[in-house]
């Protein structure tokens, strides 16, 4: 699919028509005939009259980017080739519609729908340089989240610590990033016992993978982001091993990395004033002799013990270390922000297709859920508090890797977290738990079944206000 901008109306085989807030004003016997209400995700094609009518049933962007993906799996169930849409407003939620309607993944179907190639145009009132900036910075997010779409349903066998790691370096080279993928040497002499132990029954060997993009040119430096990603890429549970049925769609518990590497590859061609460091824990969290076991402690990267009572309870563990590395290895950090699917329970407290998003501050935390209803993403706050806190305590060890009620599941994996967090920047960092929306069973709104690239259109808002 190819989208066009244009300032005046193109024939073609078909235009789309958003029936916004169920005001039909033209052609109203037929589609009343057609029973055609206007309702959100459904549409009608009028083929001897070249229009595509969708519902719309509000006017705000979210309603719009649903109407537009409906529009599109409509197309594509057709041979037309090309497609016209009058924009008057919202021109990126439309953009997000199309491109992000348009994703399939198809890797492995041994016969791929043979797709005739669409050239969709949209009017626009005038293309000036906003237009244009709008235009192709949506178009560039969307094919960030549709790569990262792809690498989270990519399947185990085939993505595995290396491979991302081998990702990360095809997106550094294509965006001028700096790139360091360090390995499980360098974890052991930097005594990140936590992260490596999660790994050690995989025959994949760990990879922390450090992106740096600095502005280039005219562009100062004002802001310094770090953003770090939880990589599983499966997450079998380990020896306290998931049941069958949880374990089916575990390879998605790589979102939070692919996510980090979803952003690393919009943010250069936004030309934003800000250091931006992305840095994930590749891991695999596997059974077998050399597993890490319940009654083990470990020891991270900052000194601190852990007692680990739950092998399952792992992506806490890989963050823990790779939130020290980020903190030792870079100065002055004015926002440290961690993604993950870490938690069963935030799934069941917010329901799948929202974030939840958690720290020590409450101004930051409610800035990213803004970004995130902003870009179309949806998120919440859960709130820390002591008496969870306490939850965590070991007997034996600093902390323990579960905490001892379960509930607040999600709430207490993000205190746990808190524990690796230095002084100085308790108030710079926020955790996003992205275990509902990154990964769906089946299709909701523009997303479709599978991965659905959560995490990076919320930041690269965020990125775009400070
Ligand atoms: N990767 C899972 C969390 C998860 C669950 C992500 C469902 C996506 C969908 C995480 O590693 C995990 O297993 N967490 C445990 C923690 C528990 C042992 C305290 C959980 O949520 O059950
Ligand atoms: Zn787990
Ligand atoms: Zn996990």
């Amino acid at each position: 699919m190819n989208l066009n901008l244009t300032t005046k109306k193109i024939e073609t085989d078909c235009e789309i028509v958003l029936i916004k807030n169920k005001k039909i004003k033209e052609n109203k016997e037929i589609l009343k005939s057609l029973n055609f209400k206007g309702e959100d995700e459904s549409c009608v094609l009028l083929p001897e009259l070249g229009k595509l009518y969708v519902g719309c049933e509000e006017s705000d962007d979210d309603s719009i980017r649903i109407a537009v993906a409906t529009a599109v799996q409509k197309l594509n169930s057709t041979n037309y080739k090309s497609a016209y849409i009058k924009v008057k407003s919202n021109l990126s939620a439309y953009v997000d519609g199309f491109e992000l309607g348009n994703y399939t993944f198809t890797k492995y179907k041994s016969k791929k729908d043979e797709l005739v190639e669409k050239n969709i145009y949209i009017e626009v009132e005038k293309i000036d340089k906003d237009t244009q900036k709008e235009f192709e910075e949506s178009v560039a997010i969307c094919n960030s989240v549709n790569m990262v779409r792809d690498f989270v349903n990519t399947t185990p066998e085939d993505f595995y610590p290396a491979i991302m790691a081998k990702n990360a370096v095809s997106i550094a080279k294509e965006n001028n990033l700096e790139c360091k993928i360090l390995d499980e040497d360098y974890l052991e002499e930097t005594n990140m016992g936590s992260m490596l132990a999660v790994g050690r029954a995989s025959r994949h060997r760990s990879k922390l993978i450090h992106l740096t993009y600095k502005p280039s040119g005219k562009t100062k430096t004002k802001k310094k982001i770090v953003l770090i990603g939880k990589g599983l890429t499966y997450d079998s549970g380990g020896l306290s091993l998931k049941p069958s049925d949880f374990m089916v769609s575990m390879k998605s518990d790589k979102s939070g990395g692919c996510a980090v590497l979803g952003i690393m590859n919009t943010i250069a061609s936004l030309n934003l004033p800000i250091e931006v460091h992305g840095i994930i824990g590749a891991v695999e969290n596997m059974i077998g002799g050399d597993a890490y076991k319940p009654d083990d402690v470990l020891t991270a990267r900052n000194g601190k013990t852990i007692e680990v009572k739950n092998t399952d309870a792992e992506g806490r563990l890989v963050l823990a270390d790779c939130l020290c590395y980020a903190q030792d290895e870079i100065e002055d950090i004015d926002y440290m922000i961690d993604y993950a699917t870490l938690t069963g329970a935030c799934v069941v407290g917010v329901g799948q297709y929202t974030s939840g998003v958690m720290g020590n501050n409450k101004a930051l935390t409610c800035k990213i859920v803004k970004s995130a209803l902003d870009s179309g993403e949806l998120a919440t706050t859960l709130p820390f508090n002591r008496h969870l806190r306490k939850t965590l305590k070991s007997e034996i060890a600093d902390m323990s890797n579960i905490a001892s009620t379960r509930y607040g599941g999600a709430i207490t994996a993000g205190m746990f977290l808190d524990n690796f967090v230095k002084d100085e920047n308790k108030d710079k960092w926020a955790h996003i738990d992205i275990a509902g929306p990154a990964f769906v069973d089946s299709a909701w709104g523009y997303n479709p079944a599978g991965a659905s690239g959560a995490g990076v259109r919320l930041t690269i808002e965020f990125m775009k206000n400070l």
